[in-house]
């Protein structure tokens, strides 16, 4: 958020009131992967900003890393989003990292996890709730600050972090896409940058609905 804000404030000190935060992660978001040696795609922009801010609203439609691929599927969908979007944007997972918190249960209770991988990770992960849900992993243990297709072939040698990453070459539905991801990086890259479009075009605020805000981090 201190990037968002400071971004935010250079652009407000150029144009007061004009561009969205909305417009302004959105576009963050496409220099970031270019930055990190992804694919570059041109943003549709005149998004406003809502008026309102809900944790629990947020939480409620963002799927969780515990689903399933049916669960995932049907999350997507609701937005608009195909089975191909989804395996696709999954793989925003080449960079960043998690907390402990969300790949304790697949480090502990799942047999589709190679060994050293887990042995590693649970060396900042304890089986104990009372202790490290905050610390970090990567993402992509392969190659954490580079965009790129490791992601996949991470799954296909079981070393995906979040469940839901991992069920993707487990389920007859996705698994190929995963397989031909790992292997065809101008297609990823290419299916990626399109499902970002469409991801970043979810029921706008256009036009006189909702607001410009002057901090992104609270309604005006
Ligand atoms: C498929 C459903 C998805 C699930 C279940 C999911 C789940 C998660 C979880 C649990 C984290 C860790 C958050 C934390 O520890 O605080 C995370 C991080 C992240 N996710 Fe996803 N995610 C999904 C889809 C996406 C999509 C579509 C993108 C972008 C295209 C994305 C990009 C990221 C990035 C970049 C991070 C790292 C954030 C950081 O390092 O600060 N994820 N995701």
């Amino acid at each position: 958020m201190n990037v968002i804000d400071n971004i935010k404030a250079q652009v407000e000190a150029a144009c007061k009131q004009t561009v969205s935060c909305a417009d302004i992660l959105a576009v963050a978001a496409r220099d970031s992967v270019v930055a990190l040696g992804g694919p570059s795609w041109t943003v549709p922009l005149g998004r406003r900003d809502s008026t309102t801010a809900s944790l629990s609203l947020a939480n409620s439609d963002l799927p969780a890393p515990s689903f399933d691929v049916a669960n995932l599927t049907a999350n997507f969908a609701a937005k608009g989003l195909s089975v191909t979007d989804m395996v696709a944007l999954s793989g925003g997972h080449t960079i960043g990292q998690s907390q402990c918190r969300f790949f304790r249960s697949r480090l502990y209770n799942e047999t589709n996890i190679a060994v050293a991988f887990a042995t590693s990770l649970k060396a900042n992960c304890p089986r104990t709730t009372s202790s490290g849900n905050s610390s970090l992993a990567p993402l992509d243990t392969t190659t954490p600050n580079g965009f790129d297709n490791a992601y996949y072939s991470n799954l296909m040698s079981q070393k995906g972090l979040l469940h839901s990453d991992q069920v993707l070459i487990n389920d007859g539905r996705t698994a190929g896409l995963v397989r031909t991801y790992s292997s065809a990086s101008a297609q990823f890259n290419g299916d990626f940058a399109a499902a970002m479009v469409r991801m970043g075009n979810i029921s706008p605020l256009t036009g006189a609905q909702g607001q410009i805000r002057l901090s992104c981090s609270r309604v005006n």
